[in-house]
C-alpha cells in the first residue's frame, strides 16, 4: 500500500490524547480534521492548541510562521461526513468497546476503501474492534503515550486481522512524526502496560505484608536508577487509573493470579486516596511528595579479624574494591574467595550476602549460621556513593551482627535501607519479575526483545530495558530467584517464564 505521509488525517475525540495527536500530525504537515461528539469540543481543542503553539513560539521553540501554518492545517469538523477524503483516521474517544465499534463502523461508511483506521485504545483488543468491520484488515492500533507531543513511544498494535502492510505504513508514519514506533501484537496491556505491572505489583505486595514503608520502597527503587519509585509513581498516575489498568490486564488474562490486583490499592481507591489528584495517596500532596527518609547514622564497622569477599563476576569485583577501600584505613585488605557459590562478605563468622531469593532466615536455617544478612541487588554499576540499598538480617542473628550488617554496607559506600526479611528483597525481586514478564511477552510474540527495551525506556522512562538487565544478570540466577519466591509464597504469581527457563538452560530462547 502507499505510504501515509502527507495524507489528510481525521482525529476523532478531541480530549487529552486526541488534541495531542492532532498537534503532532499538524506539526508534521498533515491537514487535520478534528471531530468530537460533544458540540464545541473540537473548536475548543483547536483554540487550546493555538495557545500551546503561541507558548512554544514565545519560548523560542517554534518559529512563528510554523505555528501559524500548523494552526491553519487544523480544522474542527462539525460532522464526520466532512472526512470523506482522509487517508488516515485516528480514533481517540472514550475507552469503551461498543462506543469505539459503533464509531469505526460509521467511519467506514464515510471514508474511502483505502483509508487506514487507527485506534489509540490503551486496553481494548484491536482484533475485537476490527471483527465487525467490512474491511477489518485496515484497522491497527496506534497507541500514543501521554503527553503525546513529548512522549516518543508509539506502540503499533496488530490484531489478528491487521494487514502487515497497514502496520508497516503506520510504523513509518510514526517515524516521520519523530516518534519511535514499536510493533506489538494485540494482547492485554500490549507492551508497556503489561511489562510494567510487576513494578507496581511487587511494591504493593511488600506493603501488603508490611515489609517496608512507601518511602523506603521508593528510595530503594530510585537507588536502582528508576526516576520515580512505584509508590510516588502510582500517586502521580492516580490510583483509580492504575487500579483500572491492573484490573483490565487481570481480567483479560482470565484471572491469571500473576496479574491479581492488590487489596492495598483497592482500599485506597475505595477511600478516595487517589494520589496527587485527590491530595492524598501514599503521600500527602502537594506539600509532601515522597518524604526524605530519616538519615540513619552508621558507625564504622567494628574491627574484624578476617574479612573475605566471596564470589566471582562484576558485582563481587565491585564489592572487593569497596571492601579494600574500607579496610585500607586500618592498613589491611580483604581476602578473596572466587570459588564460592555466593556473592558477599564474610566478616569473621558472619555473612553479608547478595540476595539469591532466599531470605536471611532461610539461609541461616540451611547453614546453621545465625549471623547472616542479605542485601539487595545493586543495579547501577558503578554505584554512586550513598546509593540506597535494602538489606535484611536473619531473626536469629545476634545483636552485634544486627547493627554490623548495616555498618558494613555503609562502609562499602551504600545507604542501607532496613527491610523485613522477605525473599528477593526489593530491587532484585522487582527487576526479576519485570524481566520475567518481558520474557513471557516475547515468548508469546507480543514484541521482540529490542522492542520491549525501547518501549520500556521510552514509555515509562526506565533506566534500562528488561533485556538489557538480562545481559548483566544470568537468566539462571533470575529464574532461581523467582523459583525461591514461588517456594516461599506458593501460588501462581511467581511463575518463571518458559522463555527464561530455556534461556537459563543455554538454549537460544
Ligand atoms: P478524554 O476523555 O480526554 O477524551 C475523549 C474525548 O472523546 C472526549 O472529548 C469525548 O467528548 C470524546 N468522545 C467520546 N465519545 C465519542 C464519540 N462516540 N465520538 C466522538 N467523540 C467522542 O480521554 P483521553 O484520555 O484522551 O483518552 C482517549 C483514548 O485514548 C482512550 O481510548 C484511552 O484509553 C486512550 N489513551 C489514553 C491515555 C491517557 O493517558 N489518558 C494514554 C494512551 C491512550
Amino acid at each position: 500500500m502507499a505510504g501515509l505521509q502527507g495524507t489528510p488525517v481525521l482525529v476523532v475525540g478531541a480530549g487529552l490524547m486526541g488534541s495531542g495527536i492532532a498537534q503532532v500530525a499538524a506539526q508534521a504537515g498533515h491537514a487535520v480534521l478534528l471531530f468530537d461528539a460533544r458540540a464545541g469540543a473540537a473548536a475548543q481543542a483547536r483554540a487550546k492548541l493555538a495557545a500551546t503553539w503561541d507558548g512554544l513560539v514565545a519560548k523560542g521553540r517554534l518559529a512563528a510562521a510554523d505555528a501559524q501554518a500548523a494552526l491553519a492545517r487544523i480544522s474542527a469538523a462539525s460532522a464526520l461526513d466532512e472526512a470523506r477524503g482522509v487517508g488516515l483516521v485516528i480514533e481517540a474517544i472514550v475507552e469503551d468497546l461498543e462506543a469505539k465499534r459503533a464509531l469505526l463502523a460509521q467511519i467506514e461508511g464515510v471514508v474511502g476503501a483505502d483509508a487506514v483506521l487507527a485506534t489509540n485504545t490503551s486496553s481494548i483488543s484491536v482484533t475485537a474492534l476490527a471483527a465487525q468491520l467490512a474491511r477489518p484488515q485496515r484497522l491497527v492500533g496506534m497507541h500514543f503515550f501521554n503527553p503525546v507531543p513529548l512522549m516518543k513511544l508509539v506502540e503499533v498494535v496488530s490484531g489478528l486481522h491487521t494487514d502487515p502492510a497497514v502496520a508497516a505504513a503506520v510504523f513509518e508514519l510514526a517515524q516521520a512524526w519523530g516518534k519511535t514506533p514499536v510493533h506489538a501484537r494485540s494482547t492485554p496491556g500490549f507492551i508497556v502496560n503489561r511489562i510494567a505491572r510487576p513494578y507496581y505489583a511487587e511494591a504493593l505486595a511488600l506493603l501488603l505484608e508490611q515489609a517496608a514503608t512507601p518511602a523506603l520502597i521508593d528510595a530503594g527503587l530510585r537507588g536502582a536508577g528508576f526516576r520515580m519509585g512505584p509508590c510516588e509513581l502510582m500517586d502521580l498516575i492516580g490510583h483509580d487509573t492504575n487500579f483500572a489498568v491492573t484490573q483490565s490486564v487481570f481480567e483479560a488474562n482470565f484471572h491469571d493470579r500473576r496479574y491479581q490486583p492488590s487489596l492495598v490499592q483497592r482500599e485506597m481507591v475505595d477511600g478516595g486516596l487517589l494520589g496527587r489528584k485527590s491530595g492524598r495517596g501514599f503521600y500527602r500532596h502537594p506539600a509532601e511528595g515522597a518524604p526524605a527518609l530519616p538519615v540513619a547514622v552508621h558507625e564504622a564497622p567494628a574491627a574484624a579479624a578476617a574479612v573475605t569477599v566471596h564470589g566471582a563476576g562484576p558485582l563481587a569485583d565491585a564489592l572487593a574494591e569497596a571492601a579494600t577501600k574500607a579496610l585500607a584505613a586500618q592498613g589491611w585488605g580483604p581476602a578473596r574467595e572466587t570459588g564460592s557459590d555466593w556473592v558477599g562478605l564474610a566478616v569473621d563468622g558472619a555473612q553479608l550476602r547478595l540476595t539469591d531469593g532466599r531470605t536471611a532466615a532461610e539461609l541461616a536455617a540451611g547453614s546453621g549460621l545465625a549471623d547472616i544478612a542479605v542485601f539487595d541487588r545493586p543495579l547501577l554499576q558503578p554505584a554512586p556513593p550513598g546509593t540506597a540499598l535494602a538489606y535484611a538480617v536473619a531473626g536469629r542473628a545476634g545483636p552485634a551482627w544486627r547493627s554490623q550488617a548495616g555498618a558494613w554496607l555503609a562502609a562499602l559506600g551504600y545507604a542501607p535501607l532496613p527491610l523485613a526479611d522477605v525473599p528477593g528483597l526489593l530491587v532484585a525481586r522487582t527487576v526479576a519479575m519485570l524481566v520475567n514478564e518481558a520474557a513471557d511477552a516475547v515468548l508469546q510474540g507480543v514484541c521482540a526483545p529490542a522492542g520491549a527495551d525501547a518501549a520500556m525506556r521510552l514509555g515509562v522512562a526506565w533506566p534500562a530495558g528488561p533485556f538489557e538487565w538480562l545481559a548483566g544478570w544470568p537468566a539462571a540466577e533470575i529464574a532461581a530467584l523467582i523459583d525461591r519466591l514461588d517456594a516461599h509464597y506458593r501460588g501462581e504469581r511467581y511463575r518463571v517464564s518458559p522463555w527464561l527457563r530455556r534461556r537459563a538452560l543455554g538454549e537460544s530462547a
